[in-house]
Formats: C-alpha cells, sequence, structure tokens
C-alpha cells in the first residue's frame, strides 16, 4: 500500500532539528508520500530546502494551513480550550481525498505522524498490514502519564484500552497510536478534525466517523511490541540570545539557518 503521512509543524528553534530526524525515517520508508503542512501564512524555505536537501521533493507534499488566531492558544486560555493541528491535518485531508483515485484499485494508508514524536521504522511495516475498511491500532509510549498507553485484546478482538488520563473518551488513545484505510477517508468525505472537540478528543473525533471499536485492527504483535513514542522536545533556553540583543550585539544565529 502507498502510506501517506501527514504532518503539521510550525516554526520554533526547534523545528529542523525534529523535521530532520523525521525525514531519515521518511527516507528509509518505502511506499510513503509525506504530507507537510506548516502552521502558517505561507511555506518556509526552512522546511522546502530542508526536503530539497533530503531528496523527498517527489516523495512529498508541502502546504502551508495557518490556524486562526481565535483557535491558537494564547497565555490566559485554559490548556484544554484549544488543539493543535486541527487545520492543518485537515488541510491534508483534503490533499489525500484529492489524490485518491477512487477509480484506482490502490490501497491506501493515512497516518498522523507529529513532527516531535520517534516513529520506528517497524510501525510502518506493520501500518501496512492494515486491512481495506480497517483502523489499525497498537501502543504508544510515553504518553497519558503512563509509560505505555495500549488496547486491550480479549481473543483477537480490541475490548478496551489502559488509558489513565480521560479514559472515557470513546477513543482513548494517541493521534500516533493509530492509522486508518484511505478507503474510510473516501467512504466518510466528513471525517475530519474539530475545533469543536475538547482537548484530548482530537483522536476520537475523526475515528467516531470510521470505526467502531471492536472493528479495529490490532497491530505490532497483537498490540505488545512499542514501536512508537510520543517523545516531547524540551524548549530551549536561549538567555543568552535575549542578552546579546540587550547588549546590541548580532543574534548567534546570524545569517545562519538552525
Ligand atoms: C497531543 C497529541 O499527541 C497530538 O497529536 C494532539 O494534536 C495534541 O495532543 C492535541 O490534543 O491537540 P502534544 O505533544 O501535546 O500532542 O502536541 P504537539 O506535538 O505540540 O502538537 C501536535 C502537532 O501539531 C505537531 O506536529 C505540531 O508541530 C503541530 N502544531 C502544534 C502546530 O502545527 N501548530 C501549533 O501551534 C502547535
Ligand atoms: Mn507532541
Amino acid at each position: 500500500p502507498i502510506i501517506y503521512a501527514i504532518t503539521p509543524t510550525y516554526a520554533r528553534p526547534v523545528q529542523k532539528a525534529e523535521l530532520t530526524r523525521l525525514s531519515h525515517v521518511v527516507k528509509l520508508v518505502p511506499n510513503i508520500h509525506w504530507i507537510i503542512i506548516e502552521d502558517a501564512i505561507e511555506t518556509s524555505k526552512l522546511v522546502k530546502s530542508l526536503l530539497e536537501r533530503a531528496d523527498l521533493k517527489s516523495r512529498s507534499t508541502l502546504l502551508s494551513a495557518k490556524t486562526p488566531d481565535d483557535f491558537k492558544l494564547k497565555a490566559k486560555d485554559p490548556n484544554w480550550s484549544k488543539a493543535r493541528g486541527v487545520e492543518q491535518r485537515n488541510a491534508g485531508l483534503e490533499v489525500i481525498r484529492k489524490r485518491i483515485n477512487k477509480a484506482s484499485s490502490r490501497h491506501t494508508i493515512v497516518y498522523f505522524m507529529d513532527d516531535d514524536n520517534t516513529y520506528s521504522l517497524e510501525l510502518f511495516q506493520e501500518m501496512a498490514k492494515i486491512e481495506r475498511g480497517k483502523v489499525g491500532v497498537w501502543p504508544v509510549g510515553l504518553v497519558g502519564g503512563l509509560m505505555v498507553e495500549k488496547p486491550i485484546l480479549g481473543g483477537n478482538e480490541i475490548i478496551g484500552f489502559n488509558s489513565a488520563w480521560r479514559p472515557e473518551r470513546p477513543f482513548p488513545i494517541d493521534m500516533a497510536g493509530f492509522a486508518i484505510s484511505g478507503d474510510l477517508i473516501m467512504d466518510y468525505p466528513d471525517a475530519s478534525f474539530s475545533y469543536e472537540a475538547p482537548r484530548g478528543y482530537q483522536e476520537s473525533e475523526i475515528l467516531r466517523y470510521v470505526t467502531v471499536v471492536r472493528d479495529l485492527q490490532p497491530l505490532a504483535n497483537n498490540c505488545r511490541s512499542v514501536l512508537v513514542w510520543h517523545t516531547r522536545t524540551e524548549a530551549p533556553k536561549l538567555d543568552s540570545e535575549t542578552k546579546l540583543k540587550k547588549d546590541g550585539q548580532k543574534r548567534s544565529d546570524d545569517g545562519m539557518e538552525v
């Protein structure tokens, strides 16, 4: 199958490091098409040239979709009120719906690949096993206050989840823990992410359109292997940079891309 990986990304000091890491995984996965959506008015030179240098231009689509100001998390907002990646992932789904040719019989798989997580190559081998009309699921390491969040199996069927954080969610799993067969994306054109959903409910939001828990396809050794980790990169302290500015000196990265 062709795997469409949708990656929202936004400008910040660690962006190039994150995308460099991801690009190396993408390069090693056969039959992947990487859709990167920048949270900005237009695409950036940084991301464009990163894709060029990684020789991924022909295997990727780069676009931008800016989160509307009303939906961007502001300093005073409660943390749960606003989700990240909604605008970008919906733009990615639009690209896929245009690209998937209903007449062609090629099987496709759609995965939401955030720019900061850690993905193993084996994960993509597992994902390729997702059957038509199915959503594949697997454990995710280091998320929701646990070492691992995972689906619970009864026989070959998924009968629950071990999540500790908001276990009442219809699908209490992280974005990194599932991928969707492309024909479901085509069959349910309304399936998308929503600003209306409470924080932590984006996964449930899209999944409720396309599947039910008992139809989920367990992967990664019947959900016993961890092949992806919900890592989060620490924001670097740049106080010496502030000091340079105060002293009227040039930034350390003057004329450089970091
Ligand atoms: C968790 C989940 O792992 C995300 O998939 C989910 O979107 C998010 O919660 C949520 O509920 O909104 P978390 O690590 O908190 O993830 O989120 P980030 O990794 O900071 O953001 C998810 C994606 O959106 C990333 O690819 C990031 O680059 C992108 N993003 C983030 C933007 O495009 N714009 C932003 O302003 C912030
Ligand atoms: Mn993250």
